[in-house]
């Protein structure tokens, strides 16, 4: 075979794959909804409606929860036709392998660090700004140099009028961060438990904001409805339709999470039906408390009144619940805690995937501890820079890495989805996407428009990690893969008929 950046992995090299993993098969469907929930609600909901709401949406939150739900929605479906045909724990990144190519897989995968690294840093400096909440709600007050990046430190001196510290960094963020990893390296089976009691809790503290607030909407708070639209001089939109487009670009981040769903094909039971229907069902359980919640938020606190950094912690405060304050922190400090579990366990899944078709080193992201059975290198190494970038980098420029990531690889899917059905229709799916040929087509329309309102420094910092990955591909990835191998490729059956390959895995199964 020659070594063309657009060769494809047979679907035959999936089945002999799934047949010798080495992970634990210990989740079921519930499970593996709980897994999503649980990357899913995090410091969008927890942190990022403030800003959403106060600077550019208004009352009218509730609507780009819908727009961005509606875009998620569609990815999901797609999401979830692929993980039924190749229930595989490489996600985006095997999929596009199989019917895209080598090049968009590896691009795909690139990006997908962002998605999942970035998302996890993000996440873990959300939970140290909710932690020094916690802190402060005990009377303890840490100096502002051990709990804030550099950037976001010399900030915070500026406003309060003293010279900025010498030196700081961002030592909660760091140390979640190690937590999270040794859970991991544990085992899936401990990081499940742990995830579904926190699951728990934080939906139970979601539901609490939704019955409870809503005794204190004040129905005036919703007009006007969408505030008039400003532009500011920095050309960004502020209230108006534009606002709350831009506002769903921001909560975009809320939603992002259901996919490391289709991370954890290698441990289900049942991959081939329960991973579909948990990318689905999380997505779907999110979507509706996301939306109410937002309603609940607007109608209990003038939108301009918002509180940007704990705004659903501090709604209860101005109702003189100062103790459902503290239980929303703490149930923000554990909600936070899973979403970092499930956004390094995907990542180092995606890593596991790569590293098996060569092209990662599989001394490093392949090898699994003997009595764990988990990926412990490739998890040290991602805590290892998860609580470094965390320790250092203000929120804001990750969270945004990480959208733009996760934007990236929600279009290639649903084009590649499309792409599948229509070179190889009679590949048995056993969930089949309704109406693919509109949501695949909407599904990239939707995601690929919102990349376009994404800031310019982002696309910028974007493109040159693309532009790097591509190095790394000509010159390690490509010379590694397993594709170059012809001992590889000839034991696979019926290796170059991705149909007959697939037929073999129905038979099989
Ligand atoms: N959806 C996740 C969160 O909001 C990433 O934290």
């Amino acid at each position: 075979m020659s070594k063309s950046p657009w060769r494809k992995k047979p679907i035959s090299a999936y089945q002999a794959e799934m047949k010798k993993s080495e992970l634990n098969r210990v989740l079921g469907r519930w499970g593996l909804t709980s897994l999503g929930i649980g990357a899913i609600i995090g410091g969008g909901i927890f942190t990022l409606t403030g800003i959403a709401a106060h600077d550019h949406a208004g009352p009218a939150l509730a609507l780009s929860f819908v727009i961005a739900g509606v875009g998620c929605l569609f990815a999901s479906l797609c999401y979830a036709e692929f993980s039924s045909v190749l229930p595989v724990e490489g996600s985006a990144y095997a999929y596009s392998y199989g019917t895209m190519g080598e090049i968009f897989a590896w691009i795909i995968g690139w990006n997908l660090i962002l998605e999942y690294m970035m998302g996890a840093t993000t996440v873990a400096v959300a939970w140290s700004g909710y932690f020094e909440k916690l802190l402060h709600q005990n009377g303890i007050d840490p100096p502002m140099w051990l709990m804030n990046d550099p950037v976001t430190a010399a900030e915070k001196a500026a406003d309060a009028g003293v010279a900025a510290p010498a030196f700081a960094f961002n030592l909660p963020a760091l140390l979640i961060t190690w937590v999270v990893t040794s859970i991991l390296i544990k085992g899936i089976k401990e990081a499940a438990k742990t995830n579904n009691l926190i699951v728990i809790l934080k939906v139970a503290v979601v539901l609490f904001v939704i019955f409870v607030g809503f005794f204190f909407i004040d129905t005036d708070n919703y007009t006007p409805f969408i505030p008039e639209q400003v532009i500011d001089d920095t050309g960004k939109s502020h209230f108006g339709w534009s606002g709350v487009i831009t506002a769903a670009t921001i909560v975009f981040f809320a939603y992002i999470g259901f996919d490391a769903v289709s991370t954890q094909a290698g441990e289900a039971k049942n991959p081939k039906k329960d991973v579909p229907f948990a990318i689905v069902m999380s997505l779907v359980i999110c979507t509706i408390l996301y939306i109410i919640v937002s309603l609940v938020l607007t109608g209990m606190v003038k939108y301009n009144q918002l509180d940007l950094k704990a705004p659903v912690a501090s709604a209860f405060e101005g109702v003189g619940m100062p103790w459902a304050t503290v239980l929303i922190t703490i149930a923000a400090v554990a909600g936070l805690t899973s979403v970092m579990l499930v956004m390094m366990l995907g990542q180092t899944r995606i890593f596991l995937g790569m590293a098996k078709d060569g092209l990662l080193p599989p001394k490093i992201f392949g090898k699994i501890h003997p009595k764990y059975k988990t990926p412990y290198i490739s998890t040290i190494l991602v805590g290892l820079v998860v609580s470094i970038v965390a320790a250092v980098t203000p929120i804001d420029k990750v969270s945004e890495m990480c959208s733009m990531g996760t934007l990236l690889a929600f279009s290639m899917i649903s084009i590649a989805v499309v792409v599948l059905r229509v070179k190889q229709p009679n590949l048995e799916r056993p969930f089949k996407t309704p109406a693919l040929f509109i949501i695949g087509p909407l599904g990239a329309l939707f995601n690929i428009g919102l990349m376009y309102f994404v800031r310019p420094e982002t696309w910028v910092a974007f493109l040159i990690w693309t532009g790097l990955g591509v190095v790394v591909y000509f010159l390690y990835s490509r010379r590694k893969s397993n594709l170059n191998d012809p001992n590889y490729l000839a034991s696979l059956k019926g290796h170059d008929g991705i149909v007959e390959a697939s037929e073999n895995l129905t038979k099989e199964d």
